[in-house]
């Protein structure tokens, strides 16, 4: 695995080296956090928590990103990177939560059960097998309290765009025009729900979110002012895909499946 990490990390690196301007798309990023957002407030009504886990702090770092948010509604939030650069503007950013450079698929640093809440948007997506996947999804169940609530996304491979993306990316990283980054091994919800159950969860919930076609409105979100009245009206038109999740064609559309997961208390 160290090598993998190793090779992983140097696509890492190249994204923070070229700036992360280019994803700082400020339209955009209200679109995906806001996204995020609404799924996590509808699930989880109006629980508090203790201690928050964010295991990848990109959104924070390129936009307002969701740890806003977990910050209202948890007690103390911490967040993970696997680059410290990206954890540490992060941190500049929201110098009220705590910042960790680590792996999550190895959460040593956390010897026994500590967060009762875990948010994971996309993180365990990009690796470039599916046992990192598996061992990833261990890692945060080892670290979730009993009674805990563990939020999860993935990449949604039974979306055709998703699909065609990921096979470009994965035989050419870094070079492809649709994403500028890795991407890695993902699995149709159906699966995730199982592996999340293999690691000892009890799944409560799942979906799809982000029905829009997503290359096309994150070029176009570059044309609008985030706060603008055309960009607000654009924002409105891109959240009306989400009406796409209530046909039985939702597992093409959705950009990434969703689960929200529970600890069983012995
Ligand atoms: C492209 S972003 C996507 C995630 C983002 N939350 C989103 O929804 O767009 C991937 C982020 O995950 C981080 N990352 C990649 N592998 C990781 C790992 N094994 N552990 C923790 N963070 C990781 C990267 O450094 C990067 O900040």
């Amino acid at each position: 695995m160290r090598n993998q990490t190793d090779s992983e990390k140097g696509h890492w690196q190249k994204m923070v080296d070229g700036g992360l301007a280019d994803f700082s798309i400020p339209l955009w990023r209200d679109y995906c956090d806001g996204l995020h957002l609404r799924l996590m407030h509808k699930w989880l009504g109006g629980r508090r928590f203790e201690a928050t886990l964010k295991t990848d702090l990109f959104d924070e770092a390129v936009g307002v990103g969701l740890v806003n948010w977990l910050c209202s509604v948890s007690t103390s939030v911490e967040g993970i990177d696997l680059m410290p650069e990206i954890a540490k503007r992060a941190a500049d950013r929201n110098p009220e939560i705590k910042i960790r450079q680590a792996d999550v698929r190895s959460l040593d640093a956390y010897s026994s059960p500590c967060f009762d809440l875990i948010v994971s948007n996309s993180t365990l997506d990009h690796f470039e097998d599916e046992t990192n996947l598996i061992g990833s999804l261990n890692e945060l169940a080892r670290v979730l309290l009993p009674g805990g609530l563990m939020f999860v996304t993935l990449d949604n491979p039974q979306n055709p765009i998703v699909w065609i993306r990921n096979r470009r990316t994965s035989t050419w990283p870094g070079q492809s025009s649709l994403v500028p980054y890795f991407m890695g091994r993902t699995v149709p919800r159906l699966e995730l729900i199982r592996m999340v159950e293999d690691a000892g969860l009890k799944v409560e919930k799942s979906t799809f979110i982000m029905h829009l076609p997503r290359v096309l409105f994150l070029h176009a979100s570059r044309l609008f002012a985030a706060g603008s009245p055309s960009g607000k009206s654009m924002r409105g038109l891109m959240n009306s895909f989400e009406l796409l999740n209530k046909l039985p064609s939702r597992s093409r559309t959705g950009h990434y499946s969703a689960v929200l997961a529970s600890k069983p208390v012995a």
